[in-house]
């Protein structure tokens, strides 16, 4: 069973948001002692995350939590937004997918970095990630 320590939304809106997002991400998980890889790990893969609800659904917003399940502790990251959604999951998560013309390599590296993540969307209705990363 998990279990929710300590929650904060923010809303994404602009550039200013996702600044004071890393900031509060950054926080939270040096004050529950998570190793500065693990740190890297989680910023970069939300880095990404966030810069698709700016770049997808131009809005939305993000929950950073503590989790634990006592055996670990660590970050809960949840992104959501209510943008077109991803009409193909899996093709989405395969590297070099971009309806972009970007590199296409968000979602799947993202994905390499933490211990958990999860994306549900429906086209039309939007698209909600979480992701965990445990502080070792
Ligand atoms: N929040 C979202 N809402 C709608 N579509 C999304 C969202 N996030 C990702 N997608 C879709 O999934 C595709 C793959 O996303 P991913 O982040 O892996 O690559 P990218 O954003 O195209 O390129 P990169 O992130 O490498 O610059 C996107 O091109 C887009 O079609
Ligand atoms: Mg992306």
């Amino acid at each position: 069973m998990m279990i929710s320590l300590n929650k904060e939304t923010l809303k994404i809106v602009s550039e200013q948001d996702v600044v004071l997002f890393r900031q509060r991400l950054k926080e939270y998980a040096s004050k529950i002692g998570m190793s500065l890889l693990n740190q890297t790990k989680l910023i970069t893969a939300s880095s990404e995350l966030v810069r698709n609800i700016l770049v997808y659904a131009r809005q939305g917003e993000v929950i950073i939590e503590v989790v634990t399940d006592r055996l670990q502790t660590g970050v809960r990251v949840t992104f959501k937004d209510q943008g077109p959604g991803i009409a193909d999951i899996p093709k989405a998560m395969q590297d070099g997918f971009s309806t972009n013309k970007s590199l296409g390599l968000g979602l799947p590296g993202a994905k390499r970095l933490v211990n958990y993540f999860d994306i549900q969307s429906t086209p039309g209705n939007g698209t909600t990630v979480t992701i965990i990363r445990w502080k070792r």
